[in-house]
């Protein structure tokens, strides 16, 4: 009875004794990485990526994008079936409205817009009349409605990316003579004016340019699924063959329509 005892009290202050240390050591432990963490943080900039090798190869990204797989699937008789692409294109161009621009300016085409020298980076002008029957101004269906749907292709936003040569989307379709591509602007250009971009907080008013892309779908080949693929060609630097991503400089969708 007496050991038990005193057993008991000799026990009871070691495991006090544990727990204190664990507490000091982990109280240690969470300062350590407070102020590592806080120096850290001192020397980042909120504006320039710290880490980065070189500067990557955008990828491409349309839109609608539909829910499946990027798929679309419409009746161009029955405006409930494609009222989704519609209303979607509608919101994205949104802030390439004529209204939205007054702070915008105009650049010079063709060449690569350096501002490195000023503190507040101007955002160049995209006039949406550039995308012409896919503006969404004349046909307010941006195509759907006469079997000739809109797709806008856009590359990623990459910080300090300056493409080489003359950048362009191609598209090609593996269904030979079932639909015609055309591009706007002419021949699927992206303007070197619209580079570098210098990120969200320097370069508030940045606005990608876009390329639209209409499908001209054969009346004979309603019914069948058209596969589609978009890369960037014409400059050296974007990359748009990687086995590994197959968003990189391409994408690839695929089109069925019914009437
Ligand atoms: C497409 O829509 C029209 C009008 O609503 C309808 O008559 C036609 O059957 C539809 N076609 C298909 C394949 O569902
Ligand atoms: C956009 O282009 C159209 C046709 O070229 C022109 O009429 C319009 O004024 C331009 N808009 C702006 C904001 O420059
Ligand atoms: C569809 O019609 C076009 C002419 O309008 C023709 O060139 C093409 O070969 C036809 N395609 C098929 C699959 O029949």
């Amino acid at each position: 009875m007496k050991n038990y005892k005193s057993l008991k009290q000799v026990k009871l202050p070691r495991v006090g004794l544990i727990l204190l240390f664990y507490l000091v050591f982990y109280g240690f432990l969470a300062a350590l990485f407070t102020f590592t963490m806080w120096v850290m943080l001192q020397t980042l900039s909120s504006d320039i990526p710290k880490y980065r090798d070189r500067i990557s190869s955008p990828g491409l990204m349309i839109s609608p994008k539909p829910d499946t797989a990027l798929e679309f699937y419409f009746n161009k008789s029955d405006a409930q079936s494609y009222a989704e692409y519609v209303s979607t294109l509608r919101k994205f161009l949104e802030s390439y409205d004529d209204s939205k621009q007054s702070q915008n300016i105009n650049c010079t085409p063709g060449r690569i817009f350096d501002q490195n020298d000023v503190a507040v980076k101007k955002a160049c002008r995209f006039n949406l009349s550039e995308l012409g029957q896919c503006s969404g101004k004349e046909d307010k269906t941006f195509g759907y409605s006469k079997g000739t749907p809109c797709v806008l292709v856009k590359m990623n936003r990459i910080i300090g990316l300056k493409p080489e040569g003359e950048p362009r989307i191609h598209c090609t379709s593996k269904e030979e003579g079932m639909v015609e591509i055309n591009y706007f602007p002419p021949e699927g250009l992206i303007d070197l004016m619209y580079f570098p971009y210098y990120g969200k907080s320097l370069h508030a008013h940045y606005l990608q340019p876009l390329v639209a892309v209409q499908l001209a779908i054969n009346s004979n080949s309603t019914k069948e699924e058209i596969a589609i693929e978009c890369k960037i060609l014409g400059s050296p630097n974007l990359k748009n063959e990687d086995d590994r991503d197959k968003f990189l400089g391409r994408i690839a969708f695929k089109v069925q329509m019914t009437e």
